[in-house]
């Protein structure tokens, strides 16, 4: 079974979040249920850059407004097809944005280019190669089930990662993409007289998938179906979600690199040295107290604005809080101003930092979740591995992956972490007084530690259920 995956990131070469490490780690787990996962991407620098042995696929004299060649070789294991487009990604930094921090203005043509190639790709544009799945993961990806579907190719899976994000052009953006009429239609891109990339994409794929059952559910509700949830409810039979799991080489607590000390389940009090570590990095005063962890986007999806106003009540709880994150600026402004007011108490780095991103799982005692609508959530799954507690939101994949606490849980032993419900300063407060007390019994913590490490967060159900998906829709 061959399958190409199409995406805008692809962890170790590009990342911006979560999709990344999803797209990086699915092709080693489905290698091991006879899928061989070929992986599409945008020619970035980085991409271009990290590229061995690579062999011109094919070759286009005019691919959205310039000539591209598609090269596929090898980049840390994985097998991949980089677009090489120089007039379309050839721009060094984030992939979406430019340095004003705005959208680089010719986005639509980008990904346009991105689910093109794919399609092409897929159907057998170079005779030595033909995909039986095209995968595509979110809205910039989202045209190529269209062009399957109106130009011909192999059967197709559409995953959300986020509907948040949608890919959404003014009509005349349509003339560019080479589809037949017909595609601007209810059952094509047009979405209330625009083009929709993610619409398109999730109202021709054959099957559509998303990050957690939950979310599954909750994308089909006007309250979290950001527009598309009618769409998704009339095509409900098509939609399932497969929780996300995680890349247990690259977090591995016995075996990290990036890491002072390392620890298994039953050496957690060699966890403290990188509790110091951490203390250290942030500037935090040192001791064995309580200490939350928050490694996220700071942004209104992840809750963070309540999580900044809540702050002076997590330092009323006895507790310290390092945090590594960047996104909005009011929020950034006001996790300072805080920081400022409990010198000591709280840390505060702003910006990007995958190595410290494993001490904070490593060092802390918690990792703070707080997100509005998380579709699965990666960091909880992370911190599980570690050993370092999720507190999270009660809401998409953290329902799915953390079990809260509660009395029955916990006579029952299986608590892992805790969960509140609905997202505001009050329920969040009460959920870091909960963690407090919890804490002082460090008998019960290490049974929450404990159990969390334990609980399988790999790849290998998941992949299967990929596997499984992709098996179905070549028999049909
Ligand atoms: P999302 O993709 O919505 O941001 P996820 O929890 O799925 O949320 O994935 C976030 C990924 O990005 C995780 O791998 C997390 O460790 C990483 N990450 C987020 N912010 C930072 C940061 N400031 N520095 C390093 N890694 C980060
Ligand atoms: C998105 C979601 C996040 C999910 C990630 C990978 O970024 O916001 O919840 O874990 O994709 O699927």
């Amino acid at each position: 079974m061959k399958v190409l995956s199409a995406a805008s990131e692809l962890y170790p070469l590009v990342k911006t979040g979560g999709l990344a490490d999803v797209t990086g780690a699915l092709p080693a787990a489905l290698a091991g249920e006879g899928v061989a996962v070929t992986s599409i991407v945008p020619g970035y620098p980085a991409v271009m850059a990290a590229l061995d042995k690579a062999a011109l696929l094919h070759a286009y004299p005019n691919l959205f407004g310039g000539p591209a060649k598609l090269m596929r070789g090898t980049a840390h294991g994985l097998d991949v097809i980089a677009i090489d487009a120089p007039h379309l990604f050839d721009r060094p930094g984030n992939p979406y944005l430019g340095k004003d921090g705005k959208d680089w203005p010719d986005n639509a043509q980008r990904f346009a280019a991105l689910a093109r190639a794919a399609a092409d790709v897929a159907g057998g544009i170079n005779k030595h190669y033909r995909a039986d799945v095209l995968h595509c993961h979110d809205w910039q990806a989202a045209l190529g089930p269209v062009y399957t579907r109106f130009l011909g190719g192999p059967k197709s899976v559409m995953t959300v990662h986020n509907i948040a994000f949608q890919g959404q052009f003014p009509a005349t953006v349509f003339g560019l993409l080479g589809l037949p009429q017909q595609a601007f239609a209810i059952d094509g891109v047009e979405y209330y007289g625009n083009v929709g990339y993610l619409k398109g994409g999730l109202a021709t794929a054959d099957a559509i998938t998303t990050v957690s059952p939950t979310y599954a559910q909750e994308i089909c509700t006007p309250e979290y179906g950001m527009g598309l949830d009618g769409l998704l409810r009339a095509r409900r039979g098509m939609l399932c979600g497969i929780v996300n799991g995680i890349d247990t080489d690259v977090w591995n607590p016995a075996k990290d690199s990036l890491i002072p000390s390392c620890y298994t389940a039953r050496s957690l009090q060699k966890r403290a040295a990188n509790k110091r570590a951490l203390e250290a990095r942030f500037k935090l005063e040192p001791d064995d107290g309580l200490l939350h962890g928050v490694v996220s986007r700071l942004t209104w999806q992840k809750g963070m604005d309540i999580f900044a106003a809540s702050l002076d009540a997590l330092v009323a709880t006895g507790a310290r809080l390092a945090l590594l994150g960047t996104g909005e600026t009011a929020i950034e402004n006001a996790i300072f101003d805080a920081a400022t007011r409990h010198k000591g108490r709280i840390g505060v780095i702003i910006g990007y930092d995958e190595e410290l991103s494993h001490l904070m799982q490593a060092g802390a005692d918690t990792i703070l979740v707080p997100s509005r609508f998380e579709p699965c959530g990666l960091t909880q799954l992370y911190g599980l591995r570690y050993g370092c507690v999720p507190v999270v939101a009660r809401t998409g994949g953290l329902s799915d992956t953390v079990i809260d606490a509660n009395d029955a849980a916990m006579q029952a032993e299986a608590a892992t972490g805790f969960q509140f419900s609905p997202v505001d300063e009050a329920t969040l407060e009460h959920a870091l007084c909960r963690a407090a007390d919890c804490f002082a019994d460090q008998k019960l913590w290490r049974g929450l530690q404990k159990r969390g490490m334990e609980q399988d967060v790999s790849w290998a159900r998941s992949a299967a259920a990929y596997a499984q998906l992709y098996r179905n829709l070549v028999k049909a």
